[in-house]
């Protein structure tokens, strides 16, 4: 089969020893490399794979503009997917580069819903990355779930108003964007008793990753939007 010339791929959550063997022989055999970063070399994805470039690869920085709330265009993922399909018309080799896994919650959800919307014929892979929650329940040593239990993943940021509903549920859950929701996870954590089960992790898989065993404590934090909460 032939190699696709467009890849979305995932990157995983900041260690450069948790990208896949498929990602590491994409980008190492790519003629461009796009992300969502600002500038050609600073972004999150970027910096985990900035040492597997070649120094002929040619790297663009959308700067996608992560939106909370419904997506729209103001995000760029049009532009994204445009840049794509006009680099591979060139017959140049292109990955786009997505954090943790492309397509759990990631923008390669959107970039390739965009690809398909603009032609329907084009031909691209999204190669999987390891996610944020299987990076942070390893760190901890913890499971994420087991046997019978349901595990939730809750966007914190679009269930402010119903995060004590959420904790009622019961049983493991992961909370991303936590950063921004976190007094109101604090007390209906608190409320409910299970403010001792739950570990905020910053960054984790990155040199500057930080764990927090007590939550009251990260509201001190200038914390990063790299931050979730693990319950179980
Ligand atoms: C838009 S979601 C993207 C999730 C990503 N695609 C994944 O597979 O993990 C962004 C949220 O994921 C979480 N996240 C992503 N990478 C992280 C990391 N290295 N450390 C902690 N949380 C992270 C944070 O909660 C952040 O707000």
């Amino acid at each position: 089969m032939e190699e696709p010339r467009a890849s979305i791929v995932g990157v995983g959550p900041g260690d450069p020893e948790l990208l896949t063997l498929r990602a590491a022989r994409r980008i190492e055999e790519s003629d461009f490399v796009l992300h969502a970063g600002a500038e050609p070399l600073a972004g999150f994805a970027i910096e985990i794979v900035v040492d597997r470039l070649r120094a002929d690869i040619k790297v663009e920085g959308l700067a996608l503009k992560p939106a909370r709330g419904r997506d729209d265009s103001t995000v760029g993922y049009d532009r994204a997917a445009r840049r794509i399909i006009e680099l591979v018309n060139q017959h140049q080799r292109v990955v786009y580069l997505a954090e943790g896994d492309p397509l759990f919650y990631g923008s390669g959800t959107g970039v390739s819903e965009r690809l398909r919307r603009l032609d329907r014929s084009f031909e691209f892979e999204v190669v999987p990355g390891v996610t944020s929650i299987a990076a942070a329940a390893a760190r901890l040593k913890r499971p994420i779930a087991i046997k019978e239990e349901i595990f939730a993943v809750c966007p914190g940021t679009y269930h402010r108003d119903e995060i004590g509903a959420i904790v009622d549920r019961g049983g493991p859950m992961c909370w991303l964007k936590a950063r921004d929701i976190l007094p109101e996870l604090i007390e209906a954590l608190n409320a409910r008793g299970r403010l001792a089960d739950a570990v905020l992790l910053e960054r984790v898989g990155r040199p500057d990753e930080r764990i927090v065993t007590d939550l009251t404590t990260a509201l001190e934090l200038d914390l990063s939007y790299f931050s979730l909460v693990l319950v179980r």
